[in-house]
């Protein structure tokens, strides 16, 4: 009895103290990343002022897919919005009081959402009308921001009278930002198409929203397995990764039913696996040459219900600053922007494989990268060629536990110098071409 409790109270304080570590917002490999809202008051009204709303993705690997963003706040005093260009807000609200003009939202709580693609010239707005979709910053900059207008009424008539929004909330498009209060900036300066003009705002704020995985889930959402060409062991995702199988609330579908037969309506269908989590990387040290090293990287997506449109894949990996060749994916550093001298992301294609579609024979995107050695540290020994932290879609996966990871085997023990001898390297050649036939 009391060694069960002890168990138990060891049990939850591992849990907890991973709890915690998870909750923590700061991203390390993207230090900087967040959602910047800023309001620029264009002009004032007889009632209020007209604001240009501009909203950018500074995320590095964090995007906001379909059906995009919904943004909200708290009015301050009594405001109303009389109308609003490249976006709308959902709920009109109680204009009872008003008699001839009708605003477009009387709430005290706003919420907007962006417009579909062509909408009338009329209602659109610069980076309008993308349905709520922003790239992320390190995949798209020029698709990372959406902007809208908005006339508001009932309000301060100068700086020193208006009432900043309060209570700022990003859905993007389910829960997991915060957003900061309002602040006031210097005014935003605007140069006119030909550069040759300069106005600026009559008065600015920002508000700043952050994003933390924990407040989307306890479980992670994605997986890390492994293998090598040096042995068989093939290192699965740890099990219930992302959940498990008999709770109650997760419940999935065999790869082999047929899906149309299954009735429950949701918008996750995932396939029973032992990790149960929608996404799986599997990552595979393919070949080991003299001065160069291959990886080959596989993205499986397990859920029947869900297409995973402009993905990212973000590792930390030894070698990843001397990256010689990336196959099928795109590719770039996050050096500059983290601290870290060793992550890069990886994004598809936008012919071929931007995007990932849902369970199946065709659920899944493939490619190798050709890595320079570095001759000093270079090792197969102690799984060092295996990234150390994978993210997809800006999710931190699930990584196997160190202890069992492919390890070399014991008879035949390599060392990065022997790998140079001709026999050892050829050996490993065929080795590499053995690999590839699977
Ligand atoms: C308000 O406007 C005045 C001049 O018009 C300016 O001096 C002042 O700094 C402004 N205050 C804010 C908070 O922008
Ligand atoms: C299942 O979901 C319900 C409501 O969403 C929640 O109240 C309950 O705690 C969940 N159960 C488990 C085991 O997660
Ligand atoms: C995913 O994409 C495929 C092919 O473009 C399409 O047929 C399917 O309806 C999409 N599924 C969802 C859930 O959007
Ligand atoms: C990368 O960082 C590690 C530790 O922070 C350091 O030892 C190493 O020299 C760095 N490599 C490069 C190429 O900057
Ligand atoms: C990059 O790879 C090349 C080829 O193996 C090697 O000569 C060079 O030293 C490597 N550079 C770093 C910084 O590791």
């Amino acid at each position: 009895m009391e060694l069960d409790k002890l168990k138990f109270s060891i049990v939850l304080t591992i849990f907890s103290a991973m709890t915690v570590l998870h909750a923590v917002a700061y991203d390390p490999l993207d230090p900087h990343g967040s959602i910047n809202i800023k309001w620029d008051i264009l002009s004032w009204t007889p009632d209020g002022y007209v604001a240009a709303v501009l909203m950018n993705n500074f995320q590095m690997y964090r995007q906001i897919m379909s059906p995009g963003w919904t943004l909200g706040w708290t009015w301050a005093k009594k405001e109303v919005i009389w109308s609003m260009v490249g976006a709308q807000a959902t709920d009109q609200g109680d204009c009872s009081n008003f008699k001839g003009n009708i605003p477009h939202c009387c709430t005290r709580n706003p919420t907007v959402v962006d417009l579909l693609p062509g909408v009338p010239k009329t209602q659109q707005y610069s980076d309008c009308c993308k349905g709520g979709v922003l790239a992320s910053w390190g995949q798209e900059p020029t698709a990372a921001v959406s902007s809208f207008q908005l006339s508001v009424g009932l309000s301060g008539t100068s700086n020193t009278t208006v009432a900043l929004p309060q209570n700022f909330f990003l859905l993007g498009p389910g829960p997991g930002y915060t957003c900061s209060a309002a602040t006031i900036v210097s005014p935003s300066v605007f140069f006119s198409s030909d550069g040759k003009r300069k106005t600026q705002a009559m008065m600015s704020w920002t508000v700043t929203c952050s994003y933390s995985q924990m407040l989307v889930s306890k479980n992670p959402s994605c997986c890390v397995s492994l293998s090598s060409f040096y042995n068989s062991k093939i290192t699965p995702c740890p099990s219930c990764s992302c959940g498990c199988q008999n709770n109650e609330n997760t419940s999935c579908v065999m790869s082999n039913s047929r899906i149309s037969s299954v009735v429950e309506a949701s918008t996750s269908m995932l396939e029973c696996t032992s990790h149960m989590c929608p996404i799986r990387v599997h990552w595979h040290i393919k070949a080991n040459y003299k001065e160069y090293w291959r990886v080959k990287i596989t993205v499986t997506n397990f859920n029947y219900r869900k297409n995973f449109t402009l993905w990212t894949l973000v590792a930390q990996h030894p070698n990843l600053n001397n990256v010689t060749r990336v196959y099928s994916f795109l590719y770039k550093s996050l050096m500059l922007f983290s601290t870290l001298n060793d992550t890069a992301m990886f994004y598809g294609n936008k012919k071929n494989n931007d995007k990932l579609l849902e369970a199946g024979l065709n659920g899944n995107v493939q490619s190798e990268i050709l890595l320079g050695k570095d001759m000093s540290r270079f090792t197969l020994e102690h799984g060092w060629g295996f990234p150390s932290r994978i993210y997809f879609d800006g999710d931190e996966c699930m990584m196997p536990p160190p202890d069992s990871y492919p390890s070399l085997p014991n008879s035949a023990p390599f060392s990065p110098t022997a790998s140079s001898t001709p026999a050892i390297f050829l050996i490993l050649i065929l080795l590499a071409f053995w690999c590839s036939l699977f």
